[in-house]
């Protein structure tokens, strides 16, 4: 007989599935409530992202820790199906579909595809690989300060004044709002997070089903609340492209 092993239990690799989606709906609940501040304007928006990109070592702990949750995630979720299937006998004709949903069904096509985007998105915002003229956008800024510096400019005194303009950070403002005036970038990220909405709306109910968290008035309202946060981030994520796309959303601060 063969010994019991752990790593290939169902229920072991469920928890880990469960503990790397909940840092994974985190992180996406956070972004998108970093996302809004697009709507309180340039200035708010690019000092959140500049705080972002200053947080340094913490950015990349961050980072690292999003790497290896979608990492063990996508791993685990072929290992669970594997052991979902060993665990059926061989002429399993009639697939029973009671309890499982359009949403569970498709769990691992949106999964396939959200991994897909994220890729693209990254090549697009953060790395700049398909337009790297977004990396050229710089935006001055600067505490107003009153101070006056008195200098030598070819052997003459002049006043310098400390003001406005003086240091620059990354218009990330500019490279959305660029982004998105294109249509078909903005169907993409509206199709893509619908595929994130749909993904999430079965997966939060899974993860407290893992949890336990489960019973006859528990389960209908945590379903609810599976449900609020997938269309919840569906509606915000593409509230963006469709606030540039529709209504030209900081094209004209930007100059478009
Ligand atoms: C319309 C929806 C979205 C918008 C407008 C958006 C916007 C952005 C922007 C502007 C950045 C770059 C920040 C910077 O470097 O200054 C970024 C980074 C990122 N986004 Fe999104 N995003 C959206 C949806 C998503 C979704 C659905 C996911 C996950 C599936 C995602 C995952 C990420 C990741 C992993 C990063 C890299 C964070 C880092 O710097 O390490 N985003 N996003």
């Amino acid at each position: 007989m063969s010994k019991f092993n752990p790593f290939n239990s169902t229920i072991f690799n469920k928890v880990i599935m469960a503990a790397t989606g909940a840092l994974l709906v985190l992180f996406l609940i956070g972004h998108m409530l970093g996302n809004l501040q697009v709507f309180l304007g340039r200035e708010v928006f690019n000092t959140y992202a500049h705080f972002l990109q200053s947080t340094g070592e913490l950015l990349w702990v961050v980072r690292l820790v999003l790497l290896a949750s979608i990492i063990l995630h996508v791993i685990t979720s072929i290992k669970l199906k594997l052991l979902n299937n060993s665990a059926k006998p061989e002429n399993y004709k009639v697939k029973n579909y009671i309890k499982s949903t359009l949403y569970s069904r498709t769990m691992i096509y949106t999964g396939i595809l959200i991994f897909l985007f994220a890729f693209y998105h990254l090549l697009h915002f953060t790395a700049h690989v398909t337009n790297p003229e977004y990396a050229t956008y710089e935006e001055p800024y600067g505490p107003k300060l009153q101070t006056e510096a008195i200098i030598e400019v070819d052997g003459e005194m002049i006043s310098r004044s400390a003001g406005d303009g003086i240091f620059s950070r990354h218009d990330a403002f500019k490279m959305v709002i660029t982004g998105f005036s294109k249509w078909h970038i903005s169907v993409v990220y509206i199709l893509f997070v619908l595929f994130v909405g749909l993904h999430l709306t079965h997966a939060v109910q899974s993860m407290f089903q893992t949890l336990g968290w489960n019973g006859p008035r528990l389960t209908p309202i945590l379903n609810s609340v599976s449900r609020i946060i997938g269309w919840g981030l569906f509606i915000g994520f593409s509230s963006v492209p469709v606030s540039v796309m529709i209504f030209g959303l900081g094209k004209g601060v930007v100059g478009l």
